[in-house]
Parts: structure tokens; sequence; C-alpha cells
């Protein structure tokens, strides 16, 4: 095993391989506040890549209700209960083990492998809140008691991942050109080692063709300079796909880097494992801070802080509503005035949005339809 550096964790940690950091990093940002579970980006997934047969109850894109939502069936508490608590110290560095460092002997990673009952109900949980309703319930003050939210969900296209950390055929490569993890359909042989040790179960074995598939980030797309389709179909326009930079760089004028590492309101999920994912999220400032921060780690209470200044924040504010505006990947953004603006690598302007949406008061009744209309202020 190799001494690599993970950021997201502030130490090294023990690796099956030596750091080698690709040209560049695909990343992500989900908003989770504003995920609608339309599933939307669910089935423009599976109607792109899953619809053949062995692939029949993939879903490399799923969206789960948090608490009792999982697919599959009770993935991360599984992995909690393998790995234990994570445990901080108060620089936010990770004092307990990664999946890496609490390897059996004579295996790379911890891990675990779900039968296929556990894959077959994708939905379970869905919008099942914790704690009680009782009649005449009024949330007044965050975080709520009664809680549920929305997790959308594909593989994080890690920096360090466990799946090729962990197959022994060497057939899951991350690409040096955009950090893309795909796996070799030719030299797998399905021993699902890939499977057992992603700590986010985000490996998927096919049993008609024998060999173990996952998400590949709409490779083809990203190649073109365009955004993934769960992406750009996002109703809600939670997502943002781009490029973060090396840990110690920062660009402020890249939307991925501003929103990671200068306003720091994104996180990772279950940065514990220790796979430095690269799916950052804006955790859903209504939820349970504990359950939060077993989640996203200790960035969590500051994000949610920086998420809810962004109505006196225009930068931020001009930037998300760069979500969803184009099929382009913004590779850097400005907000001027009322107006952000993205551009793509070559600095040629992309899109351009309001800041702030007009807000525009429709007539109670509408004679042209001849319908009641109801404004929402
Ligand atoms: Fe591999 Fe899982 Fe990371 Fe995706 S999320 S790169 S499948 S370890
Ligand atoms: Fe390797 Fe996973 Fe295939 S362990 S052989 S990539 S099923």
């Amino acid at each position: 095993m190799a001494d690599v550096f993970n950021w997201q964790l502030q130490r090294k940690m023990k690796y099956q391989y030596e750091e080698s950091r690709p040209q560049k990093q695909i990343a992500w940002v989900f908003d989770t506040n504003k995920c609608i579970d339309c599933q939307t980006c669910t089935i423009a997934c599976k109607q792109t890549w899953t619809w053949s047969t062995g692939q029949e109850y993939m879903l490399w894109n799923n969206v789960e209700t948090k608490p009792y939502g999982f697919f599959p069936m009770g993935w991360d508490v599984k992995l909690l209960e393998l790995m234990g608590g994570a445990k901080w110290d108060t620089a936010g560095q990770l004092t307990s083990e990664t999946i890496f460092e609490q390897a059996p002997a004579g295996e790379r990673a911890k891990g675990f492998l779900f039968d296929s009952e556990h894959w077959a109900h994708p939905n379970i949980g869905e919008d099942e809140p914790v704690g009680v309703a009782e009649k005449g319930t009024y949330v007044d003050k965050l975080p709520h008691k009664m809680w549920f939210s929305y997790l959308a969900r594909i593989c994080n296209h890690c920096t360090y991942p466990g799946c090729l950390a962990a197959c022994p055929r060497e057939a899951i490569y991350k690409r040096p050109e955009d950090g893309i993890v795909l796996v070799d359909q030719e030299r797998c042989r399905g021993y699902q080692e890939c499977a057992t040790a992603c700590p986010y179960k985000k490996v998927m074995y096919n049993p008609e063709d024998r060999v173990s598939q996952k998400c590949i980030a709409c490779y083809p797309k990203i190649e073109q300079g365009e955004q993934p389709q769960c992406v750009v179909s996002c109703i809600g326009r939670i997502r943002m796909a781009g490029y973060i930079s090396p840990p110690g760089v920062i660009d402020p004028k890249n939307p991925i880097d501003y929103m990671v590492k200068v306003k720091k309101v994104a996180v990772p999920l279950y940065p514990q494992a220790g796979t430095e994912p690269n799916v950052y999220y804006i955790p859903p400032v209504h939820a349970d801070r504990e359950y939060l921060r077993q989640m996203f780690g200790p960035g969590v209470d500051g994000a949610i802080d920086a998420y809810q200044k962004t109505k006196t924040d225009a930068d931020l504010l001009g930037l998300f509503m760069l979500f969803g505006s184009t099929e382009r990947i913004i590779r850097q953004f400005a907000v001027q005035g009322e107006t952000a603006i993205g551009y793509d690598e070559k600095g040629t302007e992309l899109v351009r949005v309001p800041v702030r949406e007009p807000n525009i008061v429709r007539d109670y009744f509408d004679r042209v339809h001849d319908s009641y209309l109801h404004n929402i202020t």
C-alpha cells in the first residue's frame, strides 16, 4: 500500500496505488434543497445506458429519501455499521480509519456484497419522514423535528476509487484526461471485488454478460464539452458538472472550486470512507444536524451557514442561477450586476441569466383561457 494525500480527510492515508491525479478531475455539485424527487434524472440515465438484458435492476443514477430510503437497501447503514462512526478532530482531520486502512489481512478494502434482494426495492422509504407529526404540528424553526430529504446519487468518480483498488484483474481504470472511472468490459471477469469495495454501492453486476458495470459519467458527452444526461435533464436544476482543481489550487472563477473551496457550501458524501468522492452536496438545511455530520463530515455546519447567506451573496446566487442554464460545461463564471454569465474553456460566453427572476403578478381571472390563476408570493 502507498501513502497518498486525501484533502477531504486533511491527512495522508493508505491506498493500493501511488497518488496519481488526472490532468483534470470531473466533479459535480448537487443542491439537495432543490431536489423534488421527480426521478427525471433516474429515467434519463436508465433510458440512455441501462436498457439491455441483465441491466433491468440497475439504476446508475438513483434518488433516495433519507433517512429511510436506500438503493440498494440499507447500503449506508451497513457501511456505517461496518466502519464504525467517523471521528474528526477539531481541525477537521479524520482520526478514524478509512475502508483501506480497515482492510482485513490479504484484502485491499473493507467492504460487503449485497444479494439481489437488496437491489429489488429502489423506492423503499420514499417520502417517509422521521419523527411523528401530531395534529396541528407547525414547523417554525430549523432543523425540523420531523424531516426527510432527497439524496440524488451517481458514481462519485472517486480520486481513490475503492472499486479500482480492489479489482485483482486491474479491469477498472481512471482516465488521466478527466478522472472518469470506467470498467473495462473486455478485461472484467465478474469477480465483483469492485462491488464489494465500493462504499457507495455504485458498481452493479450484469448476470447476463457476467461483468460489472457502473455510471460512466456520460463520457461521450463530457468529451464534447457537455454535461451528463442526469444533469441536463434535472427539472429542479439542482446539478452542475464541471472540473475541480487539485488540492492546494483554487480558481475562484471556476464554479466547482468556488462552491467547494471558496464558499465551502458543498461537501462530500461519507468522506470518512476515504475514496475522495467527486460529487459534492449542498446539505439539506432542515434535516437533523447530527445525522448530516455523520453523512457529510465536519464541513456541514459551515456549508449550511454559507447557503443560508445566499440571498445576500450576489456571486453565489448568480452561480446557482447558472445551474441547468446550459448543456455545455461551464468552466468559468462571472456575476456582473444583475446578470450571471457562464464561459467555456476558451473564455467564450455560453449563457447569461438574470440573478433574480422577475416577479410577475398575473390577473386572477385569465380571460383568454377562461380560468382562474393563483399567484404564489
Ligand atoms: Fe468506484 Fe464506487 Fe467511487 Fe464510483 S463511487 S469510483 S464505483 S468506489
Ligand atoms: Fe474486477 Fe469487478 Fe470485474 S473486481 S474482474 S472489475 S467484476
